[in-house]
């Protein structure tokens, strides 16, 4: 990757010391990095420390800066790639969702147009308090992004969520940011996304928990990347990423029809939306009433296995990526549906964790290849995973081109 400008940003906790992995890592990547502290940080970690493994002076002090950068905030601003602030104590983050610019970093947040990556660090009470909750809310509402903190033992001796997420962690989340934008130029991608509901009667169906989180994000960044998407969706409450072609439908053999029309033309497939099996085997055109009866036995049947139908319409050079939701046995399972459904690759993750998986804004997943391969990501907003799964599929596309007879 072309080497970029990361500003990052380190503000007062604990987790400051750890930002200096986060520089070093940056610095090993070939990136600039150019720090601002604020105060605070400095009582944790000397600016000396960054100067040393950055090579860049450190900026605190807004008006300390030398007069060649009198407008030092929007000249940091402009140069930035990414702003990237790691550890993000409560304080900054309530600055930040309030837009407040009291000192170098929160100017240049205001002043920048670049993406800003944000890793909270505090202690667990302080990170789930309701108004920690609403800032990290508004902010992501803003297109701020997160690494989510991890959950473990405190500095404080609590244990909880709070913890800095690890510098691997941050440093990746930072690299699928400063990935060029349109490495998806040229495709034409289909995504599903959401549940299906499957009518009982005119009132009543079957259905599931998904909210269309996961699906929407991997249409989001295939647009922002430069991808045609169409994004087949069940019913959710979610507004239409910008440059996404929607079909909605809301039941399975419609999801079923929709993709099999879409997919002749595509690229690649990725099934993330929430299927359900089976339905009703009959449709009742009245309201079922409750009448006399003590107990209602439902027959059901199965709906179509979509990535089943798509299998053998696969031509050579499109991709097929299906997701598991399991709730036990995450590896065994998802490899077993990667063979079955002859899939490039699969998504898998824990459905039972509040965290991750249904409607949570982040998710945790494993990505399991043919050969063998099991790749665990961290847990990261449904956004990073997104673009980390399509990292996968450019990576799996040129292995084919490359794979192809010349
Ligand atoms: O929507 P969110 O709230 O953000 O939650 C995200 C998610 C948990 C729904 C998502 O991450 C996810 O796991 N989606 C797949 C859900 C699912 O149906 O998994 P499955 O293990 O039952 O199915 C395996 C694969 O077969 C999936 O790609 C599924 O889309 C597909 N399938 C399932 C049933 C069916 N009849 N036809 C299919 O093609």
């Amino acid at each position: 990757m072309a080497e970029k400008t990361v500003i990052l940003g380190v503000t007062g906790g604990i987790a400051a010391y750890k930002a200096a992995e986060v520089a070093s890592r940056l610095v090993q990547a070939g990136h600039t990095v150019k720090v601002i502290m604020t105060e605070a940080a400095t009582r944790f970690v000397a600016p000396l420390t960054f100067q040393t493994l950055t090579g860049q002076p450190v900026v605190v002090d807004m008006f300390a800066a030398p007069p060649v950068w009198n407008v030092a905030h929007v000249a940091y601003a402009a140069a930035a790639d990414l702003v990237l602030i790691a550890p993000a104590t409560a304080d900054v983050l309530a600055k930040l969702a309030h837009g407040l610019a009291d000192d170098m970093l929160t100017t240049t947040v205001l002043a920048t147009r670049a993406p800003v990556l944000v890793a909270p660090a505090m202690n667990s009470s302080m990170y789930l308090n309701p108004a920690v909750q609403q800032n990290l809310a508004i902010l992501r509402g803003r297109g701020f992004h997160m690494v989510e903190p991890e959950t473990g033992r405190l500095a404080c001796g609590t244990s909880g969520p709070g913890r800095l997420a690890a510098p691997e962690a941050i440093v990746a989340a930072a690299e699928e940011l400063l990935r060029p934008a349109c490495d998806l130029a040229g495709w034409r991608v289909v995504v599903t996304a959401g549940p299906t509901r499957e009518a009982l009667d005119p009132v009543r169906f079957l259905s599931n928990r998904s909210s269309g989180k996961m699906g929407y994000a991997l249409a989001q960044v295939a647009a922002a990347r430069g991808a045609a998407v169409t994004l087949i969706s069940g019913p959710t409450a979610l507004a239409v990423p910008p440059g996404v072609e929607r079909v909605e439908v809301t039941t399975a053999a419609e999801m079923c029809a929709a993709v099999l029309e879409h997919f002749s033309g595509a690229t690649a497939l990725v099934m993330a939306a929430a299927v359900a099996d089976w339905r009703p085997k009959a449709f009742s055109p009245e309201k079922i009433k409750k009448g006399e009866h003590k107990s209602l036995l439902l027959e059901l049947e199965r709906t179509p296995d979509i990535l089943a139908a798509v299998a053998p319409r696969k031509k050579p050079g499109q991709l097929v990526i299906g997701f598991a939701a399991e709730s036990s046995r995450l590896t065994e399972n998802a490899r077993e549906k990667l063979l079955r459904k002859r899939l490039d690759f699969i998504v898998a993750n824990d459905i039972t964790r509040s965290d991750a998986g249904f409607a949570s804004d982040a998710n945790e997943v494993k990505i399991l290849w043919p050969d063998g391969r099991v790749e665990e990501l961290p847990r990261a907003a449904k956004e990073e995973v997104a673009a980390a799964i399509w990292n996968r599929a450019v990576a799996a596309r040129k292995d084919m081109a490359d794979a192809a007879p010349k």
